[in-house]
């Protein structure tokens, strides 16, 4: 297995825990019968899950529809995703019901309820029409984390144009390059948001974006951050003005149940991101039931809070479309953790009596470095089920989350999925599962999960490569506009399965522990960067030569981007000028951690750059052999300067 190194990390956790009575005795599930039920016939558990979590307006008449690697789900059935989100909840009585507490990062709130949101959404839908956006389109989204981000998917997936949500913190050049790819009719912003005190401007890097691109033909802005911006007459129009002429009511169209709900851009190993294609009816069907049984939600008492931003898969599936479709009252917060005070989200949970709570290792291992006296000056006796996405989640940081966190008797659910697995794989089932710190467990009910070696070969214990057996219902149904890329990238290294990228090993009780990636994907924080996207913007500066780029362990953010640079004659190594032009080329959060100039990378004799000799230097690793180099000095050298100068921020 490539990642020894992660599983002696791991050590033999043999702690166990667990559910106590006291939380089995209200959890929706407490015992095995999910897991038998779908055991019998995954397809036709999926199918009950299917009719009992989603209003459809046409019956379906083939629950699944597989020819490898392209999967259908309900197919011939139809349904409004944004009826099942909103006008189902409020037409059952629920219209008062409190969908969003939003919590803005300045400390203004906004309480909106379902029949708000569902007002709200049809006048957009409305806006959408009005500006010639009709099914099949795709919307792009470039929003700050408010209420308006989730109206405007909201609103497409009504009148059924695809979104394609591009995460704030991305540049303008990552913009444009999504715009692009996606052939976007309509951009979806705001002037501005809120983070860390100050206003981040969003219209402005939109409108730098938009200078490269050619389809949109209307931009929507929202008022959030009050800067001053430029508007572009006949082109950007005020999202407040067009809402305030609208039509009220835009009846929620029947869509199939394949219709394309939306796209998300994701790093693979290649430079160019891939757009995701994810569809409505199984999408759906697994959003609700991953967050109802996962979270075991009780839709009436509980307040739930995931803490990801809408730019991310996490966003999409558990805070918009699982939540509403299964009528959550949830909070939405805008900005960063630590203003003003280092303790704003115990705050936060304090405030709303949240319940539920759903974030990331890498923010867990923040929250220790700032101590125990935080979440201890606040009262967080609401709590009742954590958990955790994005990386693999550490022991300790486990163990600190369980008693610092969740007093010592919630349950955690460390939660394993992807982009392309469109919601919850891997996870315990918080009623039934004695967890292990560090673990994920076990597949959900109806999802197929094998660890095999380097040829296939099923593993029985110990590491290996993670992939998934069977088709699931949120699953992928492409890269848009690359079907070759699909069956490449996820279904030939090992032929017949989808091969996940991950690495994991089965331990003596047949628990599941993520190790991370096994290819060129960086997981930076819980996101994914590929070395090779990092490596084309370095070269893409004029002083650079040739770039190496790897993910080194890091205490806080899981993996810290590690860049080695040849530069070109005559040019003097400026470290902070390259690590800003990451941040134009693709997003701050690409920026290195680190960048060492060496004159020469270490190459085999074929030319090929050995990154994992490079991610060793970097990890301070002894090296083991190294002859099949062509210049043994070379790494050397930037060994003995690793040592020197370890990486800061
Ligand atoms: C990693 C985020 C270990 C994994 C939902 C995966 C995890 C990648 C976990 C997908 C977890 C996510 N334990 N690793 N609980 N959750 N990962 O597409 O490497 O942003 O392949 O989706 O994150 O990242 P993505």
């Amino acid at each position: 297995m490539t990642d020894a190194h992660a599983i002696d990390s791991l050590g033999w956790e043999r702690r166990t825990f667990v559910p106590s009575d006291a939380f089995r005795s209200n959890a929706l599930v407490s015992d095995h019968s999910l897991y038998d039920e779908a055991s019998q016939d995954s397809t036709a558990f999926w199918a009950k899950q299917a009719r009992e979590l989603i209003s459809w307006s046409k019956e379906w008449h083939t629950a699944s529809e597989w020819n490898l690697p392209f999967a259908k789900w309900f197919v011939g059935g139809e349904l409004n995703v944004s009826y099942n989100c909103l006008d189902r909840h409020v037409l059952a009585g629920r219209g008062d019901k409190v969908a969003f507490h939003f919590e803005g990062e300045p400390g203004d709130t906004r309480t909106v309820t379902y029949a708000q949101l569902l007002d709200e959404t049809q006048r957009f839908a409305n806006v959408l029409k009005g500006l010639g956006v009709v099914k099949g389109d795709r919307v792009n989204i470039y929003m700050p984390m408010i209420p308006e981000a989730a109206i405007a998917m909201l609103a497409c997936a009504r009148i059924g144009a695809a979104h394609s949500v591009v995460f704030g913190g991305f540049s303008a050049i990552s913009l444009t390059d999504r715009i692009n790819d996606a052939e976007a009719k309509v951009l979806i912003t705001a002037d501005g948001g809120w983070r860390r005190g100050e206003i981040f401007p969003l219209k402005h890097t939109a409108d730098e974006a938009l200078l490269g691109t050619s389809t949109i033909t209307d931009v929507v802005v929202v008022r959030r951050g009050g800067n001053e911006i430029t508007m572009h007459d006949g082109r950007d129009h005020w999202y407040h003005e067009l809402m305030a002429q609208a039509d009220p009511v835009c009846p929620p169209e029947p869509m199939d149940s394949e219709q394309l709900l939306f796209l998300l851009y994701t790093s693979g190993t290649t430079g160019k991101p891939k757009g995701i294609m994810h569809t409505s009816g199984g999408y759906l069907t697994q959003a609700a039931f991953t967050h109802k049984y996962v979270f075991d939600l009780h839709a009436d008492t509980d307040v739930y809070w995931c803490t990801a931003d809408v730019g991310w898969i996490t966003g999409h599936t558990y805070i918009v479309y699982g939540p509403l479709a299964n009528g959550a009252t949830q909070v939405m917060y805008e900005g960063v953790p630590n203003f003003p005070g280092n303790d704003r989200m115990w705050q936060i949970v304090e405030k709303y009596g949240v319940t539920l709570f759903y974030t990331a290792p890498t923010a867990i291992r923040t929250f220790m470095k700032w101590g125990d006296h935080e979440p201890a000056k606040h009262d967080l006796s609401s709590l009742r089920l954590l958990g955790s996405v994005g990386e693999p989640i550490n022991p300790e940081a486990w163990m600190w989350y369980h008693e610092h966190i969740g007093g010592s008797t919630c349950p955690i659910v460390d939660t394993w999925w992807q982009t392309e697995t469109g919601a919850i794989m891997i996870s315990p089932l918080p009623g039934v599962t004695t967890t292990k710190p560090g673990s994920a467990t076990f597949g959900l009910p109806g999802i197929g999960t094998e660890l095999v070696d380097e040829s296939g070969e099923h593993v029985e214990r110990g590491g290996g490569y993670l992939t998934l057996t069977q088709p699931w219902p949120a699953m992928l149904r492409g890269i848009w506009g690359d079907p070759d890329r699909y069956r490449e990238t996820y279904w030939s290294r090992f032929p017949g399965r989808y091969f996940a990228g991950d690495g994991a090993k089965l331990d003596d009780d047949g628990y599941l522990w993520l190790l991370g990636r096994v290819d060129d994907v960086m997981n930076v924080s819980g996101h994914r960067i590929s070395t090779t996207e990092v490596e084309s913007a370095l070269v893409s500066h004029p002083s650079v030569c040739e770039a190496a780029v790897v993910g080194a362990l890091d205490a806080t953010t899981g993996q810290a981007i590690i860049a080695y640079v040849t530069l070109r004659g005559g040019f003097e190594g400026d470290e902070q000028a390259l690590r800003n032009h990451v941040a134009v080329e693709i997003g701050s959060i690409a920026k290195p951690k680190a960048i060492y100039f060496t004159p020469d990378l270490p190459k085999t004799r074929s030319g090929k750059i050995m990154r994992r000799l490079l991610r060793d230097v970097a990890e301070g690793r002894n090296l083991g052999d190294t002859s099949t180099l062509a210049d043994a000095s070379v790494v050397n050298e930037l060994q003995r300067r690793a040592a020197e100068a370890p990486a800061e921020d």
